[in-house]
């Protein structure tokens, strides 16, 4: 296989290349090894998860006066692109809690909650989550229904949250709630609630198609009270802090999905050389070896656009500028090419695709949330399309 050329670009610093190196070296070493087990269990891998806080990859972006490792968003999504080419749980554990609760307190949080409540997560000793969708309110996220209402130097919450990754097992999580329904979007405001809090309670486990291991749950939150300090941003910020959070979200999603693609196609390469049919080796039909050939091609498509979506937040970090639309493309195209790789990787290994003795249809399953969550791709079509347009 020809190692991309993208590797000799020179965006990429010496930083770059070792953080990419031990990340796949972990990935390899301790990932691997256990995914198909933890994807059959569904049990959450928290040893693994734990050694990854260690390695620094759980608070990539954090400065190291929080906990984290204070490297930039390239560093990110490669580290992370390694992590998911082993397996799809271990990454997005890694993506919600890098992009959508450490990058939420650390943009939008008082220097009292980047002390309390970042350090932990972003060392990897805690888990962070992220908390927005409920049962009715999915892509149209503004009509959520829980509520917030303020008692004095308390908030007291109320409501259940639902498909919350991380949910039964994260400390803190970042949630948004309703504080003024008659404002409509800007009546949301976002908290920080920490696991233990009365009133505060995972509830349903989501039976899921794929990523198993990531522990997704509802949340219940009944008369819940939080401290006032525990708002994160200020009353009615909540919807723009999520969707800035969620710009995040989907630079590290698209590495996910780029990630999975890449072990369905490394491993449809060792089958197409090794298998043989009527005389050859099935890489030498028309048929296989073209659909070598797309898949190689969009994988590298989608890896400039998820670099160059990292680059985008990098360069808008001291002009405050939006990179919504490079967050946006880069997550529709990835997770499309994720889901077209991993499917075409199935029709490669024929029988023994479809087979659990071999990783694809587990890269199959995995690789298809990547078109749902943090918006699907109807969602990034809309964000998309009203940038360029200016049309609603
Ligand atoms: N950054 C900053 N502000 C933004 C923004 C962004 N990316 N996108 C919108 N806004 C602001 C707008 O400027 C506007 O502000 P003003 O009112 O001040 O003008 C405000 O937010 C409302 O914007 P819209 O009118 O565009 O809002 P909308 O109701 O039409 O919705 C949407 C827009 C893009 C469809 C949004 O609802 C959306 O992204 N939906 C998908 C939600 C989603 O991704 N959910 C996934 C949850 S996380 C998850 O998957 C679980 C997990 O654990 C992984």
């Amino acid at each position: 296989m020809t190692p991309s050329i993208m590797q000799t670009f020179t965006y990429y610093t010496d930083e770059h290349k070792m953080i990419q190196q031990a990340a796949r070296d972990f990935a390899q070493k301790e990932i691997a090894p256990i995914a198909a087990e933890h994807d059959e269990s569904g049990e959450f891998p928290h040893e693994t998860i734990k050694k990854m806080g260690e390695m620094g990859f759980m608070g990539i972006e954090v400065p190291e006066k929080y906990g984290g490792a204070e490297m930039d968003t390239l560093a990110y999504v490669l580290a992370l692109e390694e992590i998911a080419k082993a397996d799809g749980t271990h990454s997005v554990v890694m993506s919600v809690n890098n992009s959508l609760f450490c990058y939420g307190i650390l943009e939008f949080g008082t220097e009292e909650q980047k002390q309390n409540q970042l350090r932990d997560v972003a060392s990897g000793e805690k888990i962070g989550a992220y908390s927005l969708t409920e049962p009715m309110s999915g892509s149209d996220a503004a009509t959520m229904q829980s509520r917030a209402t303020r008692d004095g130097s308390e908030y007291v919450l109320n409501g259940r949250k639902s498909w919350v990754t991380s949910g039964p097992v994260a400390t803190h999580v970042v949630v948004f709630m309703m504080t003024d329904s008659e404002k409509k979007h800007k009546g949301i405001t976002a908290f920080i609630v920490t696991a233990g809090t009365p009133g505060f309670t995972p509830g349903k486990i989501e039976p899921k198609l794929g990523i198993k291991a990531s522990a997704t749950s509802e949340l219940l939150f009944d008369n819940c009270r939080i401290p006032v300090e525990n708002r994160l941003g200020e009353e009615g910020e909540g919807f723009k802090i999520a969707m800035t959070v969620l710009d995040v979200g989907r630079i590290g999603i698209s590495a996910q999905a780029l990630g999975i693609a890449e072990a369905a196609y490394e491993a449809s390469v060792a089958y197409a050389q090794e298998r043989e049919a009527f005389g050859k080796k099935i890489g030498q039909f028309q048929g296989i070896s073209f659909k070598i050939a797309d898949m190689k091609t969009r994988i590298e498509a989608a890896r400039m656009l998820v670099h160059r979506a990292a680059l985008a937040k990098t360069a808008c970090k001291d002009t405050g500028e939006r990179y919504t639309i490079e967050a946006a493309i880069a997550k529709l195209y990835a997770s499309e090419t994720s889901r077209f790789v991993t499917n075409e990787a199935i029709q490669i290994h024929g029988g023994m695709g479809y087979s659990k003795e071999y990783p694809v249809e587990r890269y199959f399953r995995d690789s298809k949330i990547t078109e749902i969550y943090e918006g699907t791709s109807e969602i990034q079509r809309m964000v998309i399309a009203r940038l360029e347009t200016g049309l609603r």
